[in-house]
């Protein structure tokens, strides 16, 4: 894997979970790390694993909200002034919602979660596109099964990934067509557990920020479905589902059954319970 030493990568919420093992592992790679998410103290705990890997020097935090255009071109033109380059964008930030639509007060909820899995992006991607296409890079957007399926109590979790993927998609192939040597990896990570036990984030029914912990049972963990994201990358795949068994088949299954798909996901979603009493979500 030594397609990424030396090579300057940044990841968005890498302050835990499926970013904080990336980092790592790329730290480990010998790349140019800069982790960046809202929580700096967070952020400086996952920086010292990266260093205690890689060289000290190539590890940097910057703090920034995706939620806002400018904190992601911050972003961006700290990357450069520090690197001077940027070869690999990890858009991986991103916040769960939960409650049906007849339940929630506003859908000011929907256009949070939208502003950070969406926009949040969408504005780092534009940002760095120029260095990205300078450099022969690659943009890792992290969607999830729910881009692809249906998810009764998640809705603008879904439609902020149904965005996610469009766009990703569409991105892609104006940069095959320009020749410009960009590829563009999108991950479905699969349903995952953080192994140190920190919560997902979600947007609950009022538009509140909210956190709760992530079930094990027929999760992976954030740190294997890391090494799994890595594998795709090296490969400047397309496509990567880390979903396990029927699920991987969910979006095939959309196209040919979507009422047996329904079925499904109604019967999954009814089978959970969670402390905030709002309806749970998948993906
Ligand atoms: N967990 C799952 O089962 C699952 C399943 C399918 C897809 N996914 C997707 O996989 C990705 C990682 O999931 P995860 O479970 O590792 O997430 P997580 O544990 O909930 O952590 C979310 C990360 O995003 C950052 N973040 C949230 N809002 C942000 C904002 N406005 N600006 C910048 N950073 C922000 C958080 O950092 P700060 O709080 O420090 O800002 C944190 O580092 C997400 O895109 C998620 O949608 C997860």
């Amino acid at each position: 894997m030594a397609e990424f030493s030396g090579k300057v990568v940044i990841i968005t919420g890498a302050s835990q979970g499926l970013g904080e093992h990336l980092a790592v592992l790329l730290a480990n790679l010998g790349a140019k790390v800069v982790l960046s998410s809202r929580r700096v103290e967070a952020l400086e705990t996952v920086a010292e694993k990266c260093r205690a890997k890689g060289s000290s020097g190539d590890i940097q935090v910057v703090k920034a909200d995706v939620a806002k255009k400018e904190e992601c071109e911050h972003l961006i033109a700290e990357t450069k002034r520090l690197f001077t380059r940027v070869d690999v964008l990890v858009a991986n930030a991103g916040i769960n919602q939960r409650g049906n639509v007849v339940d929630i007060a506003d859908t000011e909820a929907f256009r949070t979660v939208f502003n950070v899995n969406f926009f949040g992006a969408v504005d780092c991607i534009k940002a760095c596109l120029p260095d990205l296409i300078e450099s022969k890079g690659l943009i890792v957007g992290i969607s999830s099964l729910a881009g692809r399926a249906l998810v009764p109590g998640s809705s603008g979790y879904c439609a902020s990934k149904y965005a996610l993927e469009g766009f990703l998609n569409s991105l892609r192939a104006e940069l095959k067509a320009d020749n410009t040597g960009v590829d563009v990896l999108v991950v479905d990570p699969g349903e995952m557990y953080h192994e140190d036990g920190a919560g997902r984030q979600y947007v609950g029914t009022e538009n509140q920020l909210m956190q709760a912990p992530l079930n094990r049972k027929g999760r992976q963990s954030s740190a294997a479905v890391a090494h799994k994201v890595l594998a795709s990358m090296v490969k400047r795949e397309r496509y990567f589902s880390a979903s396990l068994g029927i699920k991987r088949w969910v979006p095939l299954l959309m196209n040919l059954v979507p009422a047996f798909v329904e079925r499904k996901a109604i019967a999954f979603v009814s089978s959970k319970q969670y402390p905030d009493g709002a309806k749970p979500q998948a993906g």
